[in-house]
């Protein structure tokens, strides 16, 4: 099977590290344009759109501002006109014990949804009106194993953003498709990036394999290919599904 993407304006957000930089690069590589999305990490977005060259692009908004959040949309679609997939992959998990004080652990509530949820649903919101104008699109969303598995009492908030996640993609697919308009959900477990070296640090890596059937930690590079494959179009008919990538670490 060979997978050409050229033609596609696919944007993708948190795309300047981690698992979004190398779902940019593999549709980069498949031939797409990649509307790279980043908030602090400016050098590397630069570094990633020479890399990976064409028509690609830096957008730079921070995804727990609303209005920074719909802006980023109507940029890449100002600068390419079409945008045909929004990959929602940017994210934030935040050690939030409920020892902290109520305010504290109310603060780190919001930002995570914000970040994580409202601002994919705020893309979503952009995107559809704008793929019911052009005949249709697709949506990917980078859930988590924590969406249905749960969470540590740390992350509680983390795993219901990740949870909405998934019956938002669910709610949009049942909703639009008769419009051309799909959604994916991609649910990982660990995979090695600085979101997950935290957990890695503490408890060591013996531990996170320990949960997992195979015998080496999940990379990016084993999560972004599923994401070319969705936006390929060729998968549209899973529309609504989750797709998991956790090593069985369900059933291990
Ligand atoms: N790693 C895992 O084990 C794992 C497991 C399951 C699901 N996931 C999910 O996969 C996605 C990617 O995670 P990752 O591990 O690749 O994380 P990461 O390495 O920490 O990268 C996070 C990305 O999100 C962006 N981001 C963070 N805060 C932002 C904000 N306020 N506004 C805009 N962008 C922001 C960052 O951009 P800047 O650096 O430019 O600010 C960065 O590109 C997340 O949704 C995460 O929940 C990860």
């Amino acid at each position: 099977m060979h997978i050409d993407l050229s033609g596609q304006t696919i944007l993708v957000t948190g795309a300047s590290r981690g698992i979004g930089r190398e779902i940019a690069r593999q549709l980069g590589a498949s031939g797409a344009t990649v509307a790279i999305h980043y908030s602090s990490s400016s050098d590397e977005a630069v570094a990633l759109c020479k890399e990976i060259g064409g028509k690609s692009e830096a957008f730079r908004a921070d995804l727990s501002d609303a209005s920074e959040t719909d802006r980023l949309f109507r940029d890449v679609a100002g600068v390419y006109g079409r945008i045909d997939c929004v990959v929602n992959n940017a994210g934030i998990a935040v050690h939030s014990p409920l020892e902290k004080s109520l305010g504290d652990w109310v603060d780190d509530w919001d930002r995570t949804m914000d970040v994580n949820t409202r601002s994919s649903g705020i893309l979503t919101r952009a995107a559809i009106g704008h793929f019911v104008e052009n005949g249709g699109g697709r949506l990917i969303y980078m859930a988590s194993r924590a969406s249905f598995r749960g969470d540590s009492e740390d992350y509680l908030a983390y795993a219901a953003s990740k949870g909405a996640m998934v019956s938002l993609a669910r709610s949009v697919a049942r909703a639009y498709g008769k419009q051309n308009i799909k959604a994916f959900t991609i649910a990982p477990g660990f995979v090695r990036t600085s979101m997950a070296q935290d957990a890695i640090d503490a408890y060591g890596e013996d531990f996170v394999l320990g949960g997992i059937a195979l015998d080496r930690l999940t990379e990016p590079s084993d999560v972004a290919p599923t994401v070319v494959l969705l936006a390929s179009g060729l998968s549209d008919h899973a529309t609504g599904c989750t797709i998991d990538i956790n090593a069985a670490s369900y059933v291990h």
